[in-house]
């Protein structure tokens, strides 16, 4: 009796017998990442015949609107099937007339891409930063405040011009209040009741986002975006977040960026499971691990899919993320 309990006891303690061989680690794996988990970020740039490196993100080009459609052609061949695309107009005022113009970058690339390969998922990104001359994501007061009920306005020119370039969703970036609830009345109205809003629900005002101010060109000319975003130390404020985006009509919700940010992933898929919950695995997060890869210091791919399925299992369904081609490429299955 005594003998029997005793072998008992040590067959349950030795969970390392699932892990014996590759075969058996393949069948108790908890989160699988596909390629159809990921959006792969496009910058497309105003000027002809351009295709431009981003020095702080290495491997990261913009790309003139033909160019940026052939590249989204080559990601739809590995299996991509969601791109998200930004605008750098060739110029900027002070309402970024350029972000809603119907002949602006963005809505001129998401035609482009739209014809050539008809079958991608294209989400814009709404928002006024890369187009404003003081590069803030509404319209000033002669405080130099960003104007909330304004800027509602314009917000909805902007996703109504990219819904009706064909963006499947709109993704409005600028942590304004009441702008997904502004954005689903201006589609409604215009007769885009099908084209869905991907809420940045829950956007921390982070250092993160440096290497992609470079890539975009929408750096503040003077201050910075706290009064909009939030607080890296808040969590209960980005429910709060998540609720007014869910009540406005989010379809789905975003946390950005990802890794530092993990534990908010988490909270996001539990308190509100209904909702495709994506993480953005922001431009300084590709750019220290490239950092790190080019010198040698970290084994890219292995880091990089670690980085991933981690996202994946702290709750988030979908990554935007520069190394979405890599990936592609690296993990076949599209
Ligand atoms: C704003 C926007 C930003 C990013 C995505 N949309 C910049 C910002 O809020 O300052 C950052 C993305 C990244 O760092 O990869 N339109």
């Amino acid at each position: 009796m005594r003998i029997e309990e005793d072998v008992k006891e040590e067959l349950q303690r030795r969970p390392r017998r699932l892990r014996r061989t590759a075969g058996l680690r393949a069948l108790m794996r908890e989160t699988r990442l596909g390629v159809d988990d990921l959006i792969l970020p496009v910058f497309v740039t105003h000027e002809a015949d351009t295709t431009r490196a981003v020095p702080s993100m290495p491997g990261v080009f913009q790309y003139s609107v033909d160019r940026a459609a052939a590249f989204v052609e080559e990601a739809a061949r590995t299996g991509l099937r969601a791109v998200l695309v930004f605008g750098i107009p060739g110029s900027k005022d002070d309402t970024g007339s350029g972000a809603y113009a119907t002949d602006g970058v963005a809505q001129n690339a998401i035609r482009a891409i739209r014809e050539r390969v008809p079958e991608m998922v294209i989400i814009a990104d709404t928002c006024l930063c890369e187009y404003t001359r003081h590069g803030h994501c509404g319209i000033l007061d002669e405080r130099l405040d960003v104007v909330n009920d304004a800027t509602l306005e314009i917000l909805q020119q902007v996703a109504v011009t990219q819904a009706d370039a064909g963006a499947d969703i709109v993704a409005p970036s600028g942590m304004i209040d009441g702008m997904v609830g502004a954005i689903r009345e201006g589609l409604d109205l215009a007769g885009h009741g099908d084209i869905a809003i991907l809420s940045y629900s829950t956007k921390y005002a982070s250092a993160f986002y440096g290497p992609f101010r470079d890539a975009a060109q929408g750096a503040p000319a003077f201050g910075d975006r706290r009064s909009h975003q939030m607080d890296p130390a808040n969590a209960r404020e980005a429910m709060r977040e998540n609720s007014l985006d869910v009540d406005e009509g989010a379809d789905l919700l975003m946390v950005k960026p990802a890794l530092a940010y993990l534990d908010i992933v988490r909270q996001t898929r539990d308190q509100f499971p209904e909702y495709p919950l994506v993480a953005y695995n922001v431009s300084g997060e590709y750019a220290m691990v490239k950092a790190a890869a080019q010198n040698g210091w970290l084994d890219e791919r292995t880091v990089v899919l670690e980085m991933l399925t981690g996202m994946k299992r702290a709750g988030a369904d979908l990554v935007v993320t520069y190394h979405a081609l890599d990936v592609a490429r690296w993990i076949p299955g599209g």
